[in-house]
């Protein structure tokens, strides 16, 4: 792959690939290049609120995960006053990686290379031969652990290497009105069935973030199986009814699969439903009592499904949750990290049967999944390619569409829900940041 000559043909390409997006055109080359991926670390994954942790998964004093932003590790840990911290994982002595598990549960970290001991909220408490080697000139509390803004929004935990930026709050927008179609599954709100799927593909991130944005368009085709063998309630015809909602100026978007027909909240027992109506607005109720299917993505690569899934063809199905995150792994390559989210306070045979429907349908060797995974390596192998990379994608779809006035949520919301709408506030937000607007 040819990189660009030099910083000012990337930032020539950068203008005219958003001066494109106003005309609906976006880059191929976008979804996997060398230049544009060393762009995205330094002036998106630096800046932006990324994904670390649900807080489910270190539910208790000493539990940590390591997760990543951009190409930065770090330790996600709840310290002994239950306070969840996010630090770089390197040792500040000489930058070892201080912790080489997954996920597990420790008071302190110590480093395999020299011995420094640090806490788990990232203080520096030990250091070998101190009096001997150091002579009194190391300062323990001006070594610790590189800290990372920290903040949480319903039991998401979000990190941002920015210590400037806009508070999370600020960062989402609105879109926590959507947000909540996932969370507040009860008072209790949701809460993590295991550890996540963690795979890496040859795939870039963006293809599949756009995609969790609202590509309803492609559900007909690429999993159609579901539609035929009766695992997932609606039909070609029907399919593309309901809504794309976005959040202007922000790069986050969700598609609200509307199943004419389909009973309000079919799929959840009884006792969730009811949860849900009392943790969330009248508003969020009235949306989300319409629709089948909600697929939306946090910018820049956190995503969310909901959906019914039949484990018996025909059957009216049980509705599942899944996060996502599409962690960028170099240039056309992704790790990818997928959860199932179950309500908390729901049934344990329910919780079971939400992860047998989440495994079969979008674990890492589930159906759609795989059939995702297949069209997203291609796209992403097309993009890296000679002739192709230099080329456009259409972005036109919905280019005329107005904004639905009556729609209770908020952002610009436009029907149907096969749209591109979403897509071209994505790349628009996604071009903000790469040309340092953002
Ligand atoms: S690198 Fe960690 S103690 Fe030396
Ligand atoms: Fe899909």
């Amino acid at each position: 792959m040819t990189a660009f000559n030099d910083a000012t043909g990337l930032a020539d390409w950068v203008s005219r690939t958003r001066a494109g997006l106003t005309e609906g055109r976006f880059p191929a080359r976008a979804f996997n290049d060398v230049d544009v991926h060393a762009l995205e670390q330094e002036r998106l994954f630096a800046k932006a609120w990324c994904f670390l942790a649900h807080e489910s998964e270190i539910p208790s004093p000493g539990d940590y995960v390591t997760r990543k932003i951009g190409n930065n590790n770090l330790i996600v840990a709840r310290d002994e006053h239950g306070v969840i911290h996010a630090n770089l994982n390197m040792c500040r002595h000489r930058g070892n990686v201080m912790c080489k598990s997954e996920m597990g549960n420790a008071s302190h970290f110590r480093c395999s290379y020299h011995g420094w001991t640090y806490k788990n909220s990232g203080e520096l408490v030990g250091v070998p031969y101190m009096k001997e080697g150091y002579e009194g000139r190391l300062k323990r509390k001006d070594w610790g652990l590189v800290a990372v803004r920290v903040d949480t929004y319903e039991g998401l935990v979000f990190g941002c290497l920015d210590p400037e930026g806009p508070s999370l709050a600020e960062y989402l927008g609105g879109f926590q009105f959507y947000l909540d179609l996932y969370l507040k599954h009860g008072l209790g709100g949701v809460e993590v069935h295991g550890p996540p799927d963690h795979w890496v593909a040859d795939t870039d991130w963006k293809i599949c973030a756009e995609n969790f944005a609202g590509d309803g368009y492609h559900t007909p085709v690429a999993h159609q199986w579901g539609f035929h063998l009766g695992y997932f309630p609606s039909s070609g015809t029907t399919h593309s009814q309901g809504w794309a909602a976005s959040i202007p100026g922000k790069g986050h978007g969700i598609g609200l699969g509307h199943g004419p027909g389909y009973p309000a909240f079919s799929g959840f027992p009884d006792q969730v439903v009811a949860g849900m109506k009392e943790a969330m607005s009248p508003e969020q109720v009235a949306v989300f009592s319409q629709i089948r299917t909600a697929v939306g993505t946090v910018f820049p690569n956190l995503s969310f499904l909901m959906q019914p899934f039949s484990l018996v063809p025909g059957d009216p199905g049980v509705r599942f949750v899944t996060m996502r995150l599409y962690h960028p792994a170099g240039p056309g390559r992704m790790e990818m990290y997928s959860w199932c989210l179950v309500p908390k306070d729901a049934p344990e045979d329910y919780k079971a049967e939400a992860y047998r429907a989440y495994t079969l349908a979008f674990g890492q060797a589930g159906t759609f999944e795989q059939d995702d995974f297949e069209n997203w390596t291609k796209v992403t192998a097309s993009a890296g390619s000679g002739l192709v990379r230099d080329l456009d994608f259409p972005y036109i779809m919905g280019m005329e569409s107005e904004p639905v006035p009556e729609f209770p949520g908020p952002g610009h919301v436009v029907r149907p829900y096969v749209n591109d709408t979403n897509f071209r506030n994505m790349w628009s937000r996604w071009g903000d940041y790469l040309a340092g607007e953002a």
